[in-house]
């Protein structure tokens, strides 16, 4: 009789610790996401280019191509699961080699614009292409968005990442130093959270300022304009720019004003004011200066949230960098035909593009953009996705 309830109890144990043991090889399967790799086609000039796939368990896909070290897609569910794909772009390379909004784009050397196409170095000037008026905008004619990175799939330890690396030899768009830089571009596996860390070294003094230019649109891309997102932003000034979009060096505070997003506010609440930054920009094209000063070292702060109160998708920006551009697609005029063939209208996405100041090379007051040899730049920054 004993042996038998001992055998009993051995079977039951053995049953026990095989249902572990299974439940724990599924979970680490589960945890687990998975990334493709597909030919995106080839560059006019005949470069091989592909696309990277990164999927996880909790419905978040985003496809990243080596041209540009560009996001092309990035589908999130909404608040009754269904997933869209929440940025601007093209179905094709063709789109991306020929397009000018930097859509999904990895922006440098240096984002956004550098007044009168030059800055000093120690007494050295350079001369930069001017390709925006008499400024140089976003790196310059042949920018980091439109060169072909090398693409690495690497080990994670929180989910699929892909690595890009682009040698920008010295003397490229005028700027001083052969700069290499890598974009790690990760999926969490047990979150939606697209991550992007930066790093980069150079071997002469140099200027740079990265940012990845992802046009979003929550309700999904290609699905009317943003005017309804609700939009805070952490910040309670902003850098006062002229009428050609260059700082004057002032910050100014948003309290009272249209630019003022402390707390969540639509959008189009206020575009259309006849308030002078508005009038300049077109719209919102401005970079807010982070409250907190950006993240310290290496940790994130919370910069921007949107949210689209019709599909609850809402977005969260998260970075070490000191400033945030609020673009609010100004410029989209329908002429580029984006994915199955759309015209994306003006303001029909908004762009959160984390950096530090435009023009800080000729503004000493601003934090440094400055790079030497010997020394490792760091930036990170994360779209993070729930719904409300
Ligand atoms: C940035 C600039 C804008 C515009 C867009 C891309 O946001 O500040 O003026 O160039 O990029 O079109």
């Amino acid at each position: 009789m004993a042996a038998k309830q001992n055998a009993r109890t051995l079977l039951c144990a053995l049953l026990f610790v095989g249902e572990l043991l299974l439940a724990g090889s599924l979970s680490s399967q589960g945890m687990r996401g998975t990334i493709r790799k597909e030919s995106f086609g080839k560059t006019a000039s005949g470069a091989q280019i592909d696309l990277y796939t990164l999927s996880n368990k909790k419905g978040m896909e985003v496809a990243i191509t080596d041209f540009g070290a560009t996001v092309v897609a990035l589908k999130v569910p909404d608040r009754a699961g269904k997933a869209a794909d929440v940025v601007l772009g093209f179905d094709t390379l063709e789109g991306y080699e020929n397009g000018t909004a930097y859509f999904g784009a990895t922006v440098g050397r240096y984002g956004n614009r550098i007044g009168g196409g030059q800055f000093a170095i120690d007494g050295n000037t350079y001369t930069l292409p001017k390709n925006n008026g008499n400024n140089t905008l976003h790196g310059g004619v042949v920018g980091f968005n439109k060169r072909v990175w090398k693409a690495q799939e690497i080990a994670s330890k929180d989910g699929e990442s892909v690595e890009m690396s682009y040698l920008s030899a010295d003397g490229e768009e005028g700027f001083p130093g052969d700069l290499s830089v890598k974009v790690v571009f990760t999926l969490p596996a047990d979150r939606n959270e697209l991550k992007i860390n930066y790093t980069a070294t150079t071997d002469k003094d140099t200027v740079l300022n990265l940012t990845n230019h992802s046009y979003f649109n929550l309700a999904g891309e290609g699905n009317g304009d943003i005017l309804d997102h609700l939009l805070t932003l952490h910040a309670k000034k902003l850098t006062q720019v002229d009428k050609t979009l260059i700082p004057t060096g002032e910050l100014r505070d948003v309290a009272d004003t249209p630019m003022d997003f402390t707390s969540a506010t639509a959008i189009g609440k206020r575009i259309n004011e006849n308030y002078e930054q508005l009038v300049f920009g077109k719209g919102y094209d401005h970079n807010w200066v982070i409250a907190s000063g950006g993240g310290k070292g290496l940790t994130l702060t919370l910069a921007a949230e949107a949210y689209d109160p019709k599909s609850g998708r809402k977005l969260d920006v998260l970075t070490t960098e000191p400033g945030v551009q609020f673009y609010s697609g100004n410029f989209l005029d329908g002429s580029a035909k984006g994915k199955g063939n759309k015209a994306y209208g003006q303001r029909a996405a908004f762009c959160l593009e984390t950096q530090h100041f435009p023009d800080s090379p000729n503004h000493p007051n601003f934090p440094s953009t400055l790079l030497k040899p010997n020394s490792v730049f760091h930036s990170r920054t994360a779209f993070r996705f729930s719904v409300k």
